[in-house]
């Protein structure tokens, strides 16, 4: 390759590596990520759901699912940085107030999602079962404390 391309290629690569460390994001933006991670988790819970409930017959493709789900969950503790508790949020003020509970929640999902990973990949199916019990505890044992009721 010739130098000159090679630096400019480089010169490139490095704006586009400082832009993104510096950017800092904007509250609207960390919640609209959040948003999407956690409607990620619950498409993969579903497609888990029917695999593993025999009503779809892809068993081959349980174990990406859980992989999403421990990835995914161990993503928690980033999605709720301080001032993204106002504008188009559905998580409660009660998050920011009770920060020591709320990451104890947060820990749960990752130990939960891993847990059913771990099962998955051994094709343990009584370990599977009570992972993905004790996931969904994880989840709604959250939204019932947290997240704002629509109404
Ligand atoms: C420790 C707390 C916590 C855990 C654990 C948690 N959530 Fe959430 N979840 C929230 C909060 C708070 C909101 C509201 C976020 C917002 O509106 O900004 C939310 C929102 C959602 C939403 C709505 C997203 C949207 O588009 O508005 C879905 C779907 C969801 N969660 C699924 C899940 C699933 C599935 C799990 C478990 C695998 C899970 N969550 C685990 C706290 C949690």
């Amino acid at each position: 390759m010739h130098r000159l391309v090679r630096t400019v290629l480089v010169a490139g690569l490095v704006a586009a590596f400082s832009a993104g460390a510096s950017a800092a994001t904007a509250p609207a933006d960390a919640i609209k990520y959040r948003k999407a991670v956690m409607d990620a988790m619950a498409a993969h819970v579903s497609a888990f759901v029917l695999i593993n409930f025999g009503k779809v017959d892809q068993q081959e493709y349980l174990k990406s699912h859980a992989n999403a789900l421990a990835d995914l969950g161990a993503q928690g503790k980033v999605l709720f940085p301080a001032g993204t508790d106002t504008g188009d949020t559905n998580a409660l003020p009660l998050i920011w107030k009770e920060q020591e509970q709320f990451n104890k929640l947060m820990a749960q999902l990752e130990t939960s999602s891993a847990k059913l990973r771990d099962a998955v990949a051994a094709n343990d199916k009584p370990g599977t079962a009570a992972a993905f019990k004790t996931l969904g505890e994880s989840c709604k044992g959250c939204h019932d404390r947290y997240q704002k009721k629509d109404d």
